[in-house]
């Protein structure tokens, strides 16, 4: 019996890195999974690889009109909403001073905007069938701060209150849903090779190259914490911020 057998289970950014070892895993523990991204191409192949009940569906988490149907075919098709990962991201790199107002809206439209629509429009769904669990992805740079992403750590920032936001309100509301988010240091995804090598496209080298360098974790690592969190195993868990990165925000004591 699977960690999630029989649960439906929604994954934004689904087509690579940690939403597509996301899906995998949710998909091998028993949940129905709607692979989403608005790679299409890749998105669907995540999908056929899963096969089974598995779908994948357009979403730009941006678009709130995108989201509505995505979750009104995700109903329609599989008779409920049980689990939601907001894991679709970007990065722009620059500091407060280099970074453009524009870079700071697409990211944070990415990032916060798209959170904060798939929770306003999950949490209805999830509702209707008795509750469910949110998890949404933020970072270290939410707790910490990273000076040479300001943009993103704003928008990771706004993630991990919201969180709690939409977790205080469920927990008022009674309907059962949980919300936490995650935040993860590096992961050895397509997104740090870009950002660590320039590069527009990774390849499973790069990755590799730029995991090692900075001792970074697997996708797959970060996967178990969000199945975890999707499980009824975190029942009692909601509007936590979990941190899955090797120690690397705490500070050291002085006498070392
Ligand atoms: N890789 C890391 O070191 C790291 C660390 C902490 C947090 N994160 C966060 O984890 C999440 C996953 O990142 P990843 O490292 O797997 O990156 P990735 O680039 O491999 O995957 C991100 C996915 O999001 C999709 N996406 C981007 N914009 C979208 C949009 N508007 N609508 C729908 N899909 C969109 C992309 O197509 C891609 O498939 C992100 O939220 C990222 O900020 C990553």
């Amino acid at each position: 019996m699977g960690r999630v057998a029989g649960k439906v289970a929604l994954v934004t950014g689904g087509a690579s890195g940690m939403g597509r070892a996301d899906a995998l895993l949710l998909a091998a523990e028993g949940a129905k999974v709607v692979v989403t991204d608005f790679n299409v191409q890749d998105g669907q192949a995540v999908a056929d690889q899963i096969g089974g009940d598995a779908i994948f569906l357009p979403l730009n988490v941006t678009d709130e009109d995108n989201w509505k149907s995505v979750i009104a075919t995700t109903v329609e098709t599989f008779g409920a909403l049980d689990i939601l990962v907001n894991n679709a991201g970007m990065m722009i790199m620059g500091n407060v001073l280099d970074t453009s107002l524009e870079d700071w809206r697409k990211v944070n439209a990415v990032n916060s905007d798209g959170v904060f629509l798939g929770c306003k429009h999950a949490i209805p769904a999830m509702a209707a069938s008795g509750g469910g669990s949110i998890v949404n992805m933020s970072s270290v740079a939410a707790i910490s701060g990273q000076s040479f992403v300001a943009a993103y750590t704003a928008s990771k920032g706004a993630v991990r209150s919201f969180t709690k936001s939409v977790a205080m309100f469920c927990k008022e509301q009674k309907n059962g849903v949980r919300c936490n988010s995650v935040h993860p240091d590096g992961v050895k995804t397509p997104m740090v090779v870009k950002v660590a090598l320039g590069k527009e496209t990774a390849t499973q080298e790069d990755i590799d190259m730029v995991g090692k360098a900075g001792n970074m974790c697997d996708p797959e690592d970060v996967a178990n914490l969000v199945l975890f969190l999707a499980s009824d195993e975190s029942r009692f868990i909601t509007g936590a911020e979990m941190l899955i990165d090797n120690a690397s925000t705490i500070t050291p004591p002085i006498s070392m």
